[in-house]
């Protein structure tokens, strides 16, 4: 089976969400959960952004192994050095060059012509391939760029040694046979040699997660996507949404990821608390709601056979059913500590026993604790709120 790679982006794009900004601290303790979830590539922000960012991706860069760390970074030589510095001591550093081809932004926001874009390209993934072995050049708004500019553009980055080339739906236009047929006339019309091709789309049609997938069946080797699907405007492709997609059908994609699905429900409870971004109770796969069913008749088909309204088991993606049934007074320091665990909480060991005081306190007073109190409850004691 073909590997797909997955490029994960919520550190950088995700954070781009309206109001969402990480402390290096926060981010690292997402990165670490992202490496158990065994993505490949972590975006980890943008060095060059401010001095928490490149703190951020140094941090993790040093901290989390067995994944690249990457940082984006504008196709400028203090731009490529900051993003060098910073990801450097990853055991796979990688350098994310991004410029606009598309008429609109070279007009308008670079004030460039298309020799110079080319020429800036060349340069800078020359200077980047000195410093790092994994350099990526994204053609920003490669979804509105004529195409035959798009050719010359990812030609150029590719002599000048991009090992990976990313073709983005920067504003989310295309649709999935577009956005597919531009992969394969791409691959028709350019030797790649060993660059990788890679997929970025934003859902600002809701077609982010079908672009993805069609680009996957156009044959492209790395997908960029966020957990929850947070990110600029709309938001980008969901990783949850992805994954499940390529895992439950398999029969039609034929690819593999080393993705670890069991940590699906933890990494989207994590990022949701620290990014303060509520994922929806309808969200595919990671909702309250995705496996809840509310009709009798969904609920009769579903005590006597699983599958009759569930495609997805919810194990699989860490869903532990019947969360509120579980906890009470009679609950062990193990149970709840689990549960803490799987709310996506990583906690001293003082902090889950003063914790488990105030769990049992309550449970004296209430019958059932619910996950919300649980919720309310380290908030309170912990972070004291
Ligand atoms: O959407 C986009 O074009 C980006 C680039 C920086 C890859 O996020
Ligand atoms: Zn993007």
């Amino acid at each position: 089976m073909k590997h797909i790679q997955i490029f994960d982006t919520t550190l950088r794009d995700g954070e781009q969400s309206p109001g969402v900004s990480l402390t290096a601290g926060e981010k690292l303790e997402i990165a670490r959960q992202l490496a158990k979830l065994r993505v490949d590539v972590i975006e980890a922000g943008y060095a060059a952004a401010s001095p928490g960012d490149f703190a951020a991706v140094q941090t993790i860069a040093r901290a989390v192994k067995g994944v690249s760390v990457c940082s984006l970074a504008r196709a400028t030589e203090n731009d490529i050095l900051r993003a060098y510095e910073a990801c450097s001591p990853s055991d796979a550093p990688c350098i994310h060059l991004f410029l606009a081809t598309s008429d609109v932004h070279m007009q308008h926001k670079l004030r460039m012509t298309r020799d110079q874009v080319l020429q800036q390209i060349d340069s800078a993934v020359r200077f980047a391939r000195t410093k790092v072995p994994f350099v990526e050049f994204s053609a920003e708004d490669s979804g509105r760029t004529d195409f035959d500019f798009l050719v010359q553009a990812v030609k150029t980055a590719v002599s000048a040694g991009a090992t990976v080339i990313n073709l983005p739906d920067t504003v989310g236009y295309l649709l999935p046979q577009e956005y597919a047929q531009r992969f394969i006339r791409m691959r028709e019309q350019v030797e790649l040699g060993s660059a990788l091709l890679s997929a970025h789309c934003h859902d600002d049609l809701g077609l982010a997660v079908a672009n993805t997938l069609a680009a996957i069946s156009a044959g492209v080797d790395q997908v960029e996507v966020t957990m929850n699907g947070i990110g600029e405007r709309a938001g980008n492709a969901s990783l949850e949404e992805v994954a499940v997609a390529l895992a439950l059908r398999a029969d039609m994609y034929g690819v593999d990821t080393k993705l670890e699905l069991s940590q699906i429900a933890r990494t989207s409870k994590l990022v949701s608390r620290l990014t303060g971004m509520v994922v929806p109770g309808n969200k595919a796969v990671v909702g309250a709601n995705a496996f809840a069913h509310e009709s009798g008749i969904h609920q009769d088909g579903v005590l006597k056979e699983r599958t009759t309204y569930e495609i997805i088991d919810p194990q699989v993606v860490g869903v532990v059913e019947n969360k509120q049934l579980v906890l009470g007074k009679h609950s062990g320091r193990h149970a709840f500590f689990k549960h803490v665990e799987e709310l996506g909480y990583v906690l001293s060991d003082q902090d889950l026993q003063n914790l488990f005081m105030r769990f049992k306190e309550l449970c004296d007073k209430k019958k059932q604790v619910t996950e919300e109190d649980i919720l309310a409850l380290v908030d309170e004691r912990v972070y004291g709120e």
